[in-house]
């Protein structure tokens, strides 16, 4: 366990459930897309901050895997407008030599968008400053049942002793084992609830609830968020 992190400093590594698209429109009487399109703006920019504050990773938490029986029009929609943002945005990704990840099943995307971020994170693969991860078709209960059966996978071709397996070699078989937990957790829209996000990468980071709706969630609220993260004690189960 890691237990080297003090306070004041920044996070290596934020996630954000982005919340309330659908209300920030429906308070306009606009289509729930319009709510998504603003969201997509609040993405860029928040992208942006974690470059100038010094976040290294940042997941944000796009379509879950329960998402899918949203209606088509919605997800056809959001689908466009990852594949739109992925168009706008390399440029922005080489220049800050930041990487481009998808965490979830990227198997369960249209083709056109799965081809867009397949082509991105090839381009992206080399760089090194920052990581942008993007959770697609994403479920924690899914990602943790896959590492179980990778792991059986391994016992019954005799490569691994089952009385050795333990916490590290579950994390080696999460999707994305390299990439270190979250510090600081960000939900939106007030709502105090998981929704199936990293369950287990987020075991000792920090909450941060946002009553701003995502599309009203900018520079101002995500530096409000990281001052708050600095002045908190994270004591990782210790007595300080
Ligand atoms: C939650 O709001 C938001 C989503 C399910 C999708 C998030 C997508 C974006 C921010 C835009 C595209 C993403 C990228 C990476 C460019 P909701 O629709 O559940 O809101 P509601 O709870 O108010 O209905």
């Amino acid at each position: 366990m890691k237990k080297d992190k003090t306070e004041s400093a920044v996070p290596e590594h934020v996630a954000i459930i982005m919340d309330g698209n659908g209300r920030w429109a429906k308070e306009r009487g606009w289509s729930r897309l319009k709510g998504h399109e603003e969201g997509a703006e609040s993405v860029r920019v928040v992208v942006d901050a974690c470059r100038k504050v010094g976040v290294k990773y940042l997941t944000l938490y796009a379509f879950s895997v329960e998402n899918w029986v949203r209606p088509k029009a919605e997800i056809a929609g959001l689908m466009k407008l990852l594949d739109k943002f992925l168009t706008d945005r390399e440029k922005d990704l080489h220049e800050n030599d930041v990487r481009l990840r998808v965490t979830g099943r990227i198997e369960d995307l249209p083709l056109f968008v799965r081809r867009k971020l397949l082509k991105v994170m090839e381009a992206t693969k080399d760089h090194k400053t920052g990581q942008l991860i993007l959770a697609l078709s994403y479920g924690g209960r899914t990602e943790i049942a896959n590492a179980a059966k990778q792991i059986a996978l391994l016992v019954k071709d005799g490569k691994l002793d089952p009385t050795k397996i333990d916490e590290t070699t579950v994390a080696e078989h999460l999707y994305l084992p390299d990439v270190p937990d979250p510090d600081l957790m960000i939900r939106t829209s007030g709502e105090m609830r998981l929704s199936n996000f990293l369950l287990w990468q987020l075991s000792y980071a920090e909450f941060y609830i946002s009553q701003k709706l995502w599309p009203d969630f900018r520079e101002p609220e995500f530096l409000e968020a990281i001052e708050e993260y600095k002045g908190r004690r994270r004591r990782f189960g210790d007595v300080k």
